[in-house]
């Protein structure tokens, strides 16, 4: 694991996307948003309590020889002050824990921790699909749950958790996650009314400027946004997989 990158390696920063599958880190162009050298991936441990995944950030950060600058982190859940706060798809271990503390000691790096899908939004907003553009804003990421950030005139509310909204007397990404299509094997057509439910409910709440939609299922975004009966504008995210390292790197560097 070695990757040469391409600015000033003293102050570029990291970005590390921490999910269930995988942990992507790279440095980070801020200049561009995009990677200032070669990705590293490696298979997230099981179990991922966050002394474990300290340990591979370490070794991750190894693969960037002097690379020095902050290092940004994202996490599947509420972190306030660095201090993770809910783990609904992640090991409970992580609720309580200062992660800015623990890896910050671990690595010898300043590391600062963000909400997964709040540094995506950051990241829409500057690079990608939101890009310029006033008004509220809000991102969503359809995955095993769903993440979303509040970005409203290019500054960001964390942690608005709206996956968590009550659909239908669910908990909402229980019912319209892209895990529930795959669970349930719904059709996109069965999976876009739920969406539609979900987004209308969003719609009524905060009266945005626009929808973003992210997550690995936003490759086939043509399959089922067209699908959905929405008036406000919705799009599908634009930097795919590179917005948690982009935007954690964001984050690490005050946004
Ligand atoms: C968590 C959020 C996270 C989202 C996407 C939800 O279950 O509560 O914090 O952003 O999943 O990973």
């Amino acid at each position: 694991m070695s990757a040469t990158p391409t600015s000033d390696p003293a102050s570029t920063p990291v970005g590390i996307d921490f999910g269930g599958t995988g942990i992507k880190g790279a440095p980070v162009d801020l200049e561009v948003g995009d990677f200032a050298a070669e990705r590293v991936r490696v298979r997230t441990p099981k179990p991922s309590t966050p002394v474990v995944v300290a340990e591979v950030f370490r070794e991750l950060l190894a693969a960037f020889p002097g690379v020095e600058g902050p290092v940004g982190v994202t996490v599947p859940g509420i972190v306030r002050h660095g201090v993770v706060g809910s783990a609904a798809n992640i090991d409970p271990a992580w609720v309580g824990t200062d992660a800015d503390a623990l890896f910050t000691e671990a690595t010898g790096r300043e590391v600062h921790v963000v909400n997964d899908a709040d540094a995506a939004g950051l990241a829409e907003v500057r690079y990608g699909a939101a890009r310029g553009r006033r008004g509220l804003v809000i991102v969503t990421t359809l995955g095993t749950g769903i993440g979303s950030a509040l970005v409203h005139d290019g500054r960001l509310v964390p942690n608005s958790e709206l996956g968590h909204l009550e659909l239908d007397g669910h908990v909402a990404e229980k019912r319209a996650a892209n895990s529930a299509r795959e669970r349930e094997d719904l059709s996109m057509t069965a999976w876009a009314e739920r969406l539609t439910a979900y987004y209308r409910h969003l719609e009524r709440l905060f009266s945005p400027d626009l929808f973003v939609v992210g997550g690995g299922v936003s490759k086939r975004s043509d399959e089922f946004l067209p699908l959905l009966r929405l008036d406000t504008e919705v799009v599908p995210a634009t930097l795919r997989n590179k917005a948690g390292v982009v935007g954690a790197a964001l984050h690490a560097t005050g946004g």
